[in-house]
């Protein structure tokens, strides 16, 4: 079920069968030449109606943006800051938590989101104590890396990867870019300001060869995840 298209009859009625909802949480940041800004989103949301197609969980709306600060010398980007995207958080899950949501099982998209969601579960922990968040980073799920390593090895990368632009392929390939890639760098995964992020990173990418990336390998990428990451929230919501 998808929250944005049901009635709150039928949210009633769902919460009368269970506590959980997924929530994708991604990114609208630069993606390197040929990967699209909404990349991250696109893969946590993408991934999240795969799995409310094979299981009763109600996916709710997409948090699109998150935290890109390091991304903003890119035309494009869009950020919250840290302390911004705390209090979205914490806003979010507390109008659903209202309703008797309590298991919030983010599908995340973006590396960068990670320290700042622990932290605002943290406040929120102390606000609602019946609540419980966990994080599914889809691109480090086990198989689904298992996936990366064997398609792609260390041309994988670490932004603009080509699992993540793959996946966006499968999902929209009516939006499938092409432009001439600079030959692989070894990236430094260091990150300081957008500017020298930038600098360091001219095209966006970090280490990665999005070339590589087909609509067939995203299937790939999309079959192994929603198999993956379902089967993980289902322990969630069984874990007492
Ligand atoms: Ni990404």
């Amino acid at each position: 079920m998808l929250l944005y298209l049901s009635t709150w009859l039928e949210v009633e009625a769902y919460l009368q069968r269970s506590r959980g909802i997924i929530i994708p949480i991604g990114s609208t940041e630069q993606h390197g030449p040929t990967g699209l800004i909404g990349t991250d989103f696109i893969c946590a949301e993408t991934i999240a109606k795969g799995i409310s197609q094979t299981r009763d969980v109600m996916v709710s709306s997409t948090l699109t943006i998150g935290m890109a600060e390091h991304h903003t010398a890119f035309p494009g980007t869009i950020s919250l800051r840290p302390s911004t995207l705390m209090l979205v958080l914490r806003d979010y899950i507390h109008s659903l938590a209202r309703y008797g949501f309590e298991r919030f099982f983010f599908i995340n998209g973006h590396g960068g989101n990670i320290n700042i969601m622990r932290s605002a579960f943290c406040e929120i922990y102390s606000e609602l104590p019946q609540v419980r968040c966990q994080i599914a980073n889809w691109w480090v799920g086990q198989e689904v890396s298992k996936l990366a390593r064997e398609l792609y090895g260390d041309r994988e990368g670490f932004h603009a990867t080509p699992s993540e632009v793959a996946l966006t392929m499968y999902a929209y390939p009516e939006a499938i870019k092409q432009a001439e890639l600079a030959p692989l760098s070894s990236s430094t995964m260091k990150i300081y300001s957008p500017q020298d992020f930038r600098a360091r990173y001219p095209d966006g990418r970090m280490g990665s060869d999005p070339s590589l990336a087909t609509v067939e390998h995203g299937k790939k990428f999309f079959e192994v995840a929603v198999t993956e990451i379902g089967e993980q929230y289902q322990r969630f919501m069984t874990e007492s």
